[in-house]
């Protein structure tokens, strides 16, 4: 067996999302390189059919294949609920999704009690996580609402104290809560920034799962189980390429990251469709 691959992790999102995917990838594996791409051109992908959304994934992966990864992360949970099986089987090497990590833990912590998922419109419709989740436990009862609000308001910038964040919060959550989960699901990129104000509406009976943190924990064993953690005691680069305005995914991608993101590169559509790397000017 090999011992390591320095080959990079390749991560996509629809946009900005993502990276709290990929601050959770730094934590437990600072020595990986990791390409992200972020699909802000054609963001949001939480409202739009199974179809458009299946086909920005094969686009997204054939994309951050000309960077020979030795992984690719879908950091995305409605890309991971919609056509993560499409891309296991049609792609050459390993690929991660969000959901399954997320559905796993979700089930380890209720012990029997009912499961909340929030997530986007997309994600929702496609009772993924539902499905993920009784894989693991049969007799598991699911609640499901969308809340396609969240996105807007963290990509806004609104902060958990916010009165229209806690407002929207309570609007969607209080009648989840009627129905005694014991366990919140965070099935979105995004609601990780929210987690302070949906912690304070749910209450501490109610566990919350991000589904971002246990991928991390899932792409830590799988390269390990395979052999192919990078071995290298340097501290891994993030390189980004976004679909449109670089400059907007640095202002605001520094609350995803919790670190300031420094290399981002626009990418052309022509830049995007053709299959040469280097065409991509820095
Ligand atoms: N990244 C998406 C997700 O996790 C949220 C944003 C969007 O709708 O594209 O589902």
């Amino acid at each position: 067996m090999s011992n390591g691959d320095e080959r990079c992790i390749g991560v996509f999102d629809s946009g900005i999302g993502g990276l709290t995917v990929v601050r959770e990838l730094r934590r437990r594996l600072p020595h990986e390189n990791i390409v992200y791409f972020g699909d802000t051109a054609r963001v949001p992908y939480g409202i739009k059919s199974v179809q458009t959304v299946s086909r920005f994934a094969r686009e997204d992966c054939d994309f951050l294949l000309r960077f020979d990864p030795k992984m690719i992360v879908v950091a995305c949970n409605t890309v991971s609920a919609i056509a993560l099986t499409e891309l296991e089987d049609t792609l050459p090497i390993p690929i991660v999704g969000v959901v399954d990590p997320g559905a796993r833990q979700a089930v380890l912590l209720a012990e029997g009690h009912t499961i909340a998922v929030i997530a986007t419109e997309a994600t929702i419709s496609s009772d993924a996580y539902r499905k993920a989740m009784i894989k693991y436990q049969p007799t598991t009862r699911v609640i499901q609402k969308p809340c396609p609000l969240f996105v807007p308001l963290v990509e806004e910038g609104r902060r958990c104290e916010d009165a229209i964040t806690r407002a929207v919060v309570h609007d969607y959550l209080d009648p989840i809560m009627r129905l005694d989960p014991r366990v919140l699901i965070l099935g979105c990129t995004h609601y990780p920034l929210l987690k302070s104000a949906i912690a304070e509406a749910v209450g501490p009976g109610v566990k919350l799962v991000d589904s971002g943190e246990q991928t991390a924990a899932t792409v830590v064993e799988k390269l390990r189980g395979r052999n192919t953690l990078n071995p290298g005691p340097d501290p891994g680069t993030l390189t980004c390429y976004v679909s449109d305005n670089p400059q907007r995914f640095k202002e605001l991608g520094q609350r995803f990251l919790d670190h300031p993101v420094v290399d981002v590169t626009w990418v052309s559509q022509e830049q995007f469709l053709t299959h040469d790397v280097s065409t991509i000017s820095v």
